[in-house]
This record gives structure tokens, sequence and C-alpha cells, in this order.
């Protein structure tokens, strides 16, 4: 495909669940890319269908399931008629190890497969999946439950994803696909793998071969875009160049942390790319980070770009999976220009189990919020952040800075490594309007995440207008 036939604009992928296959699907139906994320994605098809799957779509997605053993299986174990009561806890799925149960990869499978499936129903425009690199085990599952549903895009960040080009070519062919894990205390040498057999897990119940989506990193320099270039273990196809005013995670500034007097990372002259050493790679890319208006994506088109990913304008439009509670709240403060002095986004240098910047939306309900995070109690039961540790014993564990102090240390983990970090697993998902209810009744509060851009959100609303679709986002950005 030449650098002309792929959209102007991506829909960037938000996790979790923000870019939604609902906000996906009116993307790509505008002929600009949509993206869902994977990113816990199996977490979320099982509060879908114990949320009693209301439309049913969930359910009509899984009825197109190559293997509908596995589909009837899922819905045994986690479909509620009518809905869990909103009282009662959502039962989970056993979470992520570098072996994986059987039964964990074919859920995983299923979730992005439904929701590549339902963003891509009834029309033939391409979709794209999201996933971070950082979060590792659940990775081959969940791609491979993309190509399942046809996937045309692969997107990756928060990382260096260079075993994902070979990945994807493996498991398009129902290959053994297998990548490293990063072992904190792991010797050279000594190296630890997750791997996915597609037949296996599917009980050979699959179709012979699948498409070779496009793959595109997501890079912060174009020294790392070339080095994915040349060394990643398949093809790749793409960039995303990202900055640090982009939503959700930000790459960390280059050279030591240094922070401001408001404590948020010091950015320079080292993080901005040069867009010429980009388009001399001779592959498309797109700038990512505070680019979203038709005037910068001019500027960058003229620099060599095929057009940029925005994230932030979407997140809060109509179709994203944001709780309405939140978005409306967040949308009708902007509207008013209520924006707090200090403006309404922080870059928290701490909160995230990644160690990397996290841009936080300061919305006095969350756990950015001092009293609401002191008061939370911790702990770690969906562990999409935890990373893997060599244990005295030379076998693996895995651990996360935000799960209770004492279970971390006595993991080996340094107690100075937990504090300020926040439990983003369940407050992500509290974001989507399924926040799990604790022992005790405690029921898990948000966090939200948005980019600078949140700031000038009212360029797209017009006097009086409290909400907007991500079909005005893209004739705003096209106009
Ligand atoms: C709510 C939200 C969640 C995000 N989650 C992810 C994610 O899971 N993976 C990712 O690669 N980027 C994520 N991003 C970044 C976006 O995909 C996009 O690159 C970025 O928002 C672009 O900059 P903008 O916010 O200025 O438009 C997120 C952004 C937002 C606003």
């Amino acid at each position: 495909m030449s650098m002309q036939k792929h959209p102007i604009i991506i829909q960037g992928g938000m996790g979790i669940a923000v870019s939604s296959w609902k906000l996906a699907k009116t993307v790509s139906l505008t002929g600009q890319l949509g993206v869902v994320s994977g990113t816990a994605i199996n977490s979320v098809l099982v509060r879908r269908l114990q949320d009693g799957d209301k439309d049913g779509d969930t359910r009509r997605a899984m009825k197109a399931f190559p293997n509908q053993a596995i589909a009837n299986q899922i819905l045994a174990t986690y479909f509620i008629e009518g809905g869990k009561e909103a009282t009662k806890a959502y039962k989970r799925p056993p979470m992520f190890t570098v072996n994986s149960p059987k039964a964990l990869l074919q859920l995983n499978i299923m979730a992005s497969f439904v929701e590549v499936w339902l963003a891509k129903e009834g029309h033939s425009n391409p979709v794209g999946i999201n996933l971070l690199e950082k979060v590792v085990l659940p990775n081959l599952s969940c791609l491979y439950g993309a190509l399942l549903a046809d996937v045309d895009y692969v997107i990756m960040g928060a990382g260096i994803p260079r075993e994902i080009p070979g990945a994807l070519d493996l498991l398009s062919e129902n290959k053994v696909a297998s990548l490293k894990v990063p072992v904190e205390g792991a010797v050279t040498g000594d190296e630890t793998i997750t791997s996915l057999d597609p037949a296996a897990v599917m009980d050979n119940v699959m179709p012979a071969k699948l498409k070779r989506p496009y793959f595109f990193p997501i890079v912060s320099s174009s020294v790392l875009a070339a080095n994915l270039k040349k060394k990643a273990t398949g093809e790749v196809n793409g960039f995303v160049v990202e900055g640090p005013l982009a939503g959700g995670h930000n790459a960390p500034p280059r050279g030591p942390m240094k922070l401001n007097e408001r404590g948020e990372p010091i950015y320079g002259e080292r993080d901005v790319v040069d867009l010429k050493e980009m388009a001399a790679l001779g592959l498309p890319f797109w700038m990512a980070g505070s680019y979203a208006t038709p005037e910068r994506l001019k500027e960058v088109q003229d620099q060599g770009a095929v057009g940029i990913q925005a994230g932030t304008l979407f997140a809060f439009a109509k179709e994203s999976g944001l709780a309405d509670s939140i978005r409306d709240e967040v949308v009708q403060l902007i509207a008013k220009n209520d924006v707090p002095p200090e403006g309404f986004i922080f870059t928290d240098p701490l909160s995230s189990p990644t160690g990397f910047p996290f841009k936080a939306v300061r919305l006095g309900r969350t756990i950015s919020d001092k009293d609401i995070y002191q008061k939370r109690k911790r702990i770690c039961d969906l562990g999409y952040l935890r990373h893997a540790y060599k244990k005295p014993d030379n076998t693996v564990g895995l651990r996360c800075p935000a799960e209770p102090v004492d279970d971390y240390v006595k993991k080996g983990g340094k107690m100075e490594d937990t504090i300020g970090r926040k439990c983003l697993c369940n407050a992500l998902m509290a974001d989507i309007g399924m926040p799990q209810v604790q022992a005790g009744g405690e029921v898990e509060q948000p966090m939200l995440t948005a980019g600078d851009d949140l700031n000038l959100l009212g360029r797209i609303l017009k006097p009086g207008q409290l909400s907007y679709s991500a079909t005005e986002v893209i004739d705003y950005l096209l106009k």
C-alpha cells in the first residue's frame, strides 16, 4: 500500500476501552482510522457480560468466533442475564502469568476478537488495535484475537516493540510465537519467554491463514524509529511519533529526570523529534501529542508526515467508552471555561506502576486526589502492570509497586518504589463505568487521563453545545 492510501487521521488507541469499538467504528466509517484498545480487554469482556450485555453486541460478535465451544464456555462462566446487582463484585478472570492457563488465553483471544469484529461490523474500512509493549503477558493472545477478526493495523507503544512484527508474521500463519519477558534481577543469557501456540489454544478450530496487518510502533525519537526499522524481527510499516503533550503515558525525558516546581517532568530540546530525520527513513509517519488542529495537521504534512494521531479530542466524544458522568463533567467544565488555575492536566512522574510519566486530569473525585488515594485499601487483583522479577529460588515472580506495600517488599521490591503509585488497572476500569466493588463494599474510583489538548476542547464545542461526536472531530480536523 502506498503512503497515500493510509488514512490521514489516526484516532489513537486509548486504554482501557476508552477507544471502544463504538468510537473506532464511528471514526473508521468516516474513512479515517479507528483504533480499539486491546489493553485489559479480557476484563472488559467479562464485565460487559456480567452487566448483561444489554444491547446483545458482545454476544453477537461471539457468535462469529470460529470456535463456538470456546464461546459457550465463556458465556457459561461470565454471562449474567439482566446484569449483576450493582453492589455485588464482578467475577474476575485469573491474572496473566508467563504461562497463562489455556482458558485465560482463550478468553483474551475472544475479547480482542469481539472488540475488533464489532468495530469492523457492517463496513469494509480499516480498523486498528493498540497495545502496550510493557504489558507483555497478554499481548500475543490479544494480537491473535485481533488477527482472527481481520484487524488492519497494529499500533504499539509504551516500550520498544521490537519482537512484535515477527510475532505478527508467525501468528498470521497460526505458528507458535514468543516474546521475551523482561525479568528484574535476571542475568544475561537467562531468558524468560512467553509463547502462544494458536492451534493448541484454539483446539485446531480456526482459519488456515490470517491477514498480516500493518505494524506501526509508537516512538519518541527518530533514532528509536531507525533502530526499529533495522532491528525489528519483521517488517515495520510506519511510525506514530508521540511527544510529551499526548494523553496517557508519556516517554520519560531524555537524560536524568528533572521536575519543575509543580513536580512534573521537564522536557527539553532533546525531546523534540526532527521531522526531516523521520521523513528520511522512508516510511509513512503520523505525529501525535497536541497536533489535533487543522493548522498543525497541514504543517506536519508539509514536513513529510502523512497526518496525525489524536487522542484527547476523541476521548470525550460521545461514542467513547468513558462513563457518561465523567465525560459530561469534563465537557461541562470546559464549556463553562471552568479551568483550575494550574490547568486541567498534571503529568505525574510517579502514579503509573510502569514507571512512565502519566497524565492525569484534575477532577476532585479521582484517585489523583490525595484523600481518595490515601483512603483506598491497596489491592492487586487485575495485575496487568505487574513486572516479572527473579526470586531467590531462581523462579520468576510478578509484583506491582501499586500492590499492598508489605506484599511488594516481601517480594524483594523496594519500599520507596511504592510511594505515590496508583492502581491504574482498577481506576481505568472505573473510568469506563465498570468499577470493582471490593470486599467491604469499597467501590474503586476513577483516574482520568488526557493530553494537554484538553484545555482546547472548546474548539470543537459550539456555544451551548455540551456533547459532540467523533465525526465532528474529523470534520474539524479536515476542514
Ligand atoms: C484517555 C487516553 C488514553 C490513552 N491510552 C493510550 C493507550 O492505551 N495506548 C497508547 O498507545 N496511547 C494511549 N493514549 C495516547 C493516544 O493514543 C494518542 O497518541 C494521544 O492522545 C495523542 O495526543 P493528543 O491527546 O494530544 O491528541 C491515550 C490517550 C488518552 C487521552
